[in-house]
């Protein structure tokens, strides 16, 4: 080994100590992990990978292969990101059977054949959270978390706390890049067994075995995850350079081969009695199985089929969850108080003795609206049925009415926002009542600063709920711009942030830093950070991919605001995926000059990033398309063949059109395609242009 810069130090007692303190730190973890009987506190533990850390920061060649970088060393500060080569979806839920027979016909529809053709896989819905394992050329490179299904965190370290997990695998045809999903899960006994532990130590407990299981793998200390036997089962393949299967079950086969765990009992058919039964003998099993399961999973098999039907938004076409009905319990309203959000609705929520549903304690269900109030006739002192379905957040289904006071009344929806006071107004065409006051009212300033620097929009790390409304308070920010200008505030106050309780000098800077980080947007994050109503991440995105530039987003949304008539506007009502609904509530929040001048303020100290088009160009990236006549594939098929190479389709023929594309029987549209001198292309040219 070659050792640069030793300076004063002797070499060979760098090596020497080098050598002592890994041998020491492998028999600590021997004794620790292998025998689960320490034999020296944590802090000791703690001081001796220090120590070794300390030398291997100053030879730097002697962290390769050093036990500092295996399980069991130092606690990282936080997860690495991983971006998934492909996205992690989710899946769309079923119900009933019914729910299953319209999944089945909605993938005919979609494939334009009149009976399902194919086999599914019926599989159990293991809940627990998702990872993706990443070999590259056979070799574990990494695990990542699902995220926000785009971006991840690694947590190799922690699933390689799981023994049985394979580090490497083979095939003759093994992928450069391979990606194998799956689910980690805690067993119902190591889930028990943790809580008593906790118990015992008066440590908080874990709701159930979903958030353990989470909470063990998004753990930043390796050993406590090594400490939580944690289990997981794949089910799918994720990324892959090449395929090497044609079959969804085959990959299955395979990864039971190479020593994954791949629940034993997964059922393929094309019949859909099949799934019928395999749901009922799941529930039966259910509480047997050892570990939880929501609901099973029905996935058509073949793989060509599944790139053919894609997906819409997050999730697939090809793969529904079938849900285990929701657990219920019965408990009694202590009291319903009304919440203000950030677009000033008045969202009533139950205040509920909190009851263990399926193992979640459930304190609070919102009410929704005052309409579902009403319907239901829910009322203060009333015993109420409450639902929790899988994620979804709990939900009040019906009032025991034999169990109502006699002197009960009608709960009363205040006339006034409880927050500022000020009027309240039904909007139209929705369910919310909002408070008529924008401008001022408190709830709606602090919720939307909490909004602005949420994870999925600024992503200000440090400002939380708690320290947003800590700052409004006491008079740092009224708005987001004084965000940006909070650093120079500071320095002007007499009393600076850092001499609050809570606000230390390092908590301050770090702050501040994370500040400068949100300095430079995304231009799909700065539109949602706008706040604008039904304008979610995904709308977002679809904006930012339309209009590629601030400017020309800024400039047609003015235009769009100013005349209803104009290009811009029609241009954003036919942009797929926004409709009038959405178009009228941007249009409305261009017409208010308060946010125009919000934005030129807050430009003063951001910059916004044009987008940039992942998407590979093809050649009919950002050519206008329109079908007309019958086709042989389905009519949303080949939209989404068309709008995944980035072109726009749209439903009339004009000047604009790039090309159409014909079926038998086409009509007035090739008409006036032949008029106008559009190139016209029947359905297997559009393919071959399709396929490059
Ligand atoms: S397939 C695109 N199969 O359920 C479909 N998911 O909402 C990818 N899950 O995020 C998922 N058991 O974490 C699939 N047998 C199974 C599953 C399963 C559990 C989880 C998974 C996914 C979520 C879907």
């Amino acid at each position: 080994m070659q050792i640069k810069n030793v300076g004063k130090m002797d070499l060979k007692t760098v090596e020497q100590q080098h050598k002592e303190l890994t041998e020491k730190i492998r028999e600590y973890n021997k004794a620790y992990y292998d025998e689960d009987n320490p034999i020296v506190s944590d802090a000791e533990y703690d001081r001796t990978v220090q120590e070794l850390l300390k030398i291997e920061r100053e030879f730097p060649e002697l962290s390769k292969n050093s036990v500092t970088q295996e399980i069991g060393g130092k606690p990282a500060e936080e997860f690495k990101k991983v971006n998934h080569k492909k996205s992690m979806l989710s899946l769309a839920n079923a119900f009933d059977m019914e729910d299953i027979k319209d999944f089945f016909e909605r993938a005919c529809n979609f494939l334009n054949i009149p009976e399902p053709n194919f086999t599914v896989t019926i599989e159990p819905k293991i809940d627990g959270l998702s990872f993706s394992a990443m070999y590259h050329n056979g070799k574990l490179q990494y695990v990542a978390t699902r995220g926000d299904g785009t971006t991840g965190e690694d947590v190799t370290q922690n699933m390689l706390t799981i023994k049985s997990f394979p580090k490497v695998i083979s095939h003759p045809n093994l992928p450069e890049y391979f990606e194998v999903r799956g689910e980690v899960y805690m067993t119902h006994a190591n889930f028990e067994y943790l809580n008593k532990e906790r118990l015992e130590k008066e440590e908080a407990l874990f709701a159930n075995p979903r958030n353990a299981a989470a909470g063990s793998l998004r753990q930043l200390d390796s050993r406590i995850t090594a400490k939580r036997n944690l289990n997981y089962f794949v089910y799918a393949v994720g990324f892959e350079s090449h395929e090497i299967f044609l079959k969804h079950s085959d990959y299955l086969i395979f990864f039971k081969e190479q020593g994954f765990n791949v629940y034993h009992n997964i059922v393929t058919s094309s019949n859909l009695d099949d799934v019928e039964k395999y749901y009922r003998d799941m529930t039966l099993k259910r509480s047997d199985l050892g570990f939880d399961i929501d609901g099973i999973v029905i996935k058509i098999d073949d793989l060509k089929l599944q790139r053919r039907l894609g997906s819409v938004g997050k999730t697939p076409r090809w793969a529904i969850a079938f849900k285990f009905p929701a657990m219920e319990a019965i408990t009694h309203i202590h009291d319903i108080k009304i919440q203000v959000g950030r677009t000033g609705a008045l969202t009533p929520v139950a205040e509920l003795e909190p009851v263990n549903i399926g193992g979640v304690m459930v304190a609070r269900a919102s009410l929704h609206n005052r309409d579902e109030i009403e319907k239901k006739d829910i009322r203060i002192g009333d015993y109420v049925k409450v639902i929790r379905a899988g994620d979804v957040i709990p939900q009040i289904t019906s009032v025991i009415l034999e169990k109502r006071n006699s002197t009960s009344q009608p709960f009363k929806f205040p006339a006034n926002c409880p927050v500022c006071g000020s009027e309240v107004y039904e909007s139209p065409n929705e369910a919310a009542i909002r408070c008529v006051n924008r401008i001022t009212c408190e709830a709606q300033i602090i919720e939307y600063l909490v909004y602005f620097c949420s994870k999925n929009v600024a992503d200000i790390n440090g400002l939380g709920e708690r320290q947003v409304e800590f700052l409004y308070r006491n008079g740092f920010i009224t708005s987001v711009v004084d965000i940006f200008r909070l650093s120079k505030k500071n320095d002007a106050s007499l009393t600076k942030l850092e001499n609050f309780e809570g606000w230390g000098k390092k908590s301050v800077s770090n702050l501040f830093e994370s500040i400068d980080k949100a300095r430079i947007m995304d231009l799909d994050q700065f539109i949602h950070s706008l706040s604008i109503r039904h304008v979610g991440a995904g709308i977002s995105k679809l904006l930012a991919q339309t209009y590629l530039t601030l400017n020309s987003f800024l400039n047609a949304m003015q235009k769009a605001a100013l005349h209803p008539q104009s290009e811009e506007y029609i241009h954003l009502i036919n942009t797929n995926g926004i409709g009038e609904k959405i178009a009228h509530s941007i249009i409305e929040f261009f017409q208010n000059k308060k946010h125009i001048d919000t934005i030129n303020e807050l430009l003063q100290y951001i910059e916004v990033k044009d987008y940039e088009v992942i998407t590979s160009t093809s050649i009919l990236t950002g050519k206008t398309i329109v079908f007309t006549g019958s086709l042989t594939i389905s009519r949303p098929e080949a939209k989404a063949i068309a709008e995944k190479l980035g072109a726009h389709v749209s439903s009339s023929v004009s000047k604009k059109t790039d090309y159409v594309v014909a079926g038998d029987d086409a009509g007035s549209k090739l008409k006036n395609a032949k008029e106008l001198g559009v190139k016209i292309i029947d359905e297997q040219e559009f393919i071959n242009l399709a396929n490059g």
